[in-house]
């Protein structure tokens, strides 16, 4: 089977690389892909968020499959456009991507879906957005509605932050701008992924995000730090509760509306008093959770994703899993998630992965013109540790990260740290 993956990051070396894992030889591509990537897929430089040229490539390839990593591709319509030229997509349509590329939008499936969520106001103006900043009280809970790389979305006890940041999404969006505010959900998160083929869902297996920058979930939202799985500390029936009031909903509503989504729809849920409510969909995998989730499944990916793309998920074998634990801290360049540093020199990689146990996954790697590995991206690196204990895995992906060099680079140092301590509760 020839697959082309799409995207550039992280998430899509975790891809190719579960893929390039698999027991029967697959031809795996890339576009444009990460000199990460480029050790185990061949590499197109291809613009992931050009619906014509990724179509016009998947078409000269002879490819049997497409799958989109990122969000952006697909809100753009390449998931369609590789459909229309008759190759299998994993990725929902732009229509279906709106799950994601809208706040508002996913608000409005939700509430007809019956799905548990925050409440709500989509307010079009900074009065209206004071307005509902006190109707729901403190800690304030500001979304910018469009698609904004995870950091559109700010948590605050400080009314005038709050009402800054929805400011600067209406400045940035211009007449059609739209802020969502939000009843703060207290809980821990929890990422949940969903494989949908329009009608049947396979969820995998539970992780935990870190979407702070610095330890002790302080400083601003970020795309995410690290994570890891499983979470023994949730409830046992989490997986099936979700994928019963929340996911197959979405689906039905989705495909009721005309828009079936074909893809991993990301269910973002905090575990609160009142049980799990949605914090956020998103229509991809989400990275760094995928990186985790993936390095326990034993099934081939392949057939997940094969299966999703035809509409064939009612017929594939239950997934089977490893029992490790995993555990994934996300090296960033100096700066992120604000303005970051480029182009230093990143060494040391194959000294960590030759730890038992310890995988190096790229996301904001190039190669400049010595030949040299750097960074060219805010989130630089994936350091995947696997082992028999939440703590033996974090203990491999801190070596490796010890041992990976990346000057000015940042990294949390308490990923997995509470789980491991069993510190994590939900209200009651
Ligand atoms: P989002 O992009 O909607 O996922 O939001 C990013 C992060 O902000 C989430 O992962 C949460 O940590 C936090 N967040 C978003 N919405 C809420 C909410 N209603 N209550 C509490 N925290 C939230
Ligand atoms: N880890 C959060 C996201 O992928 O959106």
């Amino acid at each position: 089977m020839k697959i082309l993956v799409v995207g550039s990051g992280a998430r899509e070396h975790a891809i190719v690389h579960s893929l390039a894992g698999e027991p029967t030889n697959l031809d795996i591509h890339a576009a444009p892909g990460n000199p990460g990537m480029g050790q185990e897929a061949t590499l197109h430089p291809v613009d992931a968020a050009d619906p014509t040229a990724v179509a016009t490539l998947a078409m000269t390839l002879g490819a049997d499959l497409v799958v989109v990593g990122p969000e952006a591709p697909l809100v753009a319509g390449v998931a369609d456009a590789v459909r229309t030229v008759g190759i299998p997509a994993f990725g929902p349509s732009a229509a279906a991507a709106q799950l994601e590329g809208s706040k508002a939008f996913a608000k409005d499936v939700m509430a007809a879906a019956g799905v548990p969520t925050a409440m709500a106001h989509v307010c079009t103006t900074v009065d209206e957005v004071a307005d509902a900043l006190d109707a729901f009280g403190p800690p304030y809970v500001v979304k910018d509605d469009g698609l904004a790389a995870g950091k559109g979305v700010v948590v605050t006890t400080d009314r005038d932050e709050a009402l800054a940041h929805a400011a600067v999404a209406f400045e940035a969006r211009g007449a059609a701008g739209r802020v969502v505010v939000e009843e703060y959900l207290d809980g821990p998160e929890v990422s949940l992924f969903c494989i949908a083929d329009g009608k049947t869902i396979v969820p995998l297996r539970a992780a935990q995000d870190f979407k702070r920058a610095y330890d002790g979930d302080q400083g601003p939202n970020t795309g995410g730090m690290g994570a890891y799985t499983p979470l023994l500390w949730a409830p046992g029936n989490l997986t099936d509760d979700v994928v019963a009031r929340i996911a197959q909903p979405t689906i039905d509503e989705m495909a009721r509306r005309g828009t079936p989504f074909v893809g991993v729809l990301y269910v973002g849920l905090a575990l609160t008093a009142r049980g799990p409510r949605v914090v956020e969909f998103n229509v991809r995998f989400g990275d760094p959770e995928v990186q985790v989730v993936l390095a326990r499944l034993r099934t081939p990916l392949s057939h997940v994703l094969a299966a999703a793309a035809a509409g064939r998920l009612s017929e594939i074998e239950a997934l089977t899993w490893s029992n490790d634990f995993i555990v994934n801290v996300v090296v960033a360049a100096g700066g992120y998630p604000g303005s970051v540093r480029s182009g230093d020199p990143i060494t040391g990689i194959d000294a960590a992965q030759a730890l038992d146990g310890v995988h190096v996954l790229h996301a904001g790697t190039a190669v400049d013109t010595s030949g040299q590995l750097v960074a060219s991206g805010g989130r630089v690196l994936s350091v995947i540790g696997q082992g028999a204990t939440l703590e033996a895995a974090r203990e491999k992906a801190y070596a490796g990260v010890a041992l990976i060099d990346l000057p000015g680079s940042e990294h949390r140092t308490d990923i997995a740290l509470k789980a491991a301590r069993n510190e994590i509760v939900i209200p009651s």
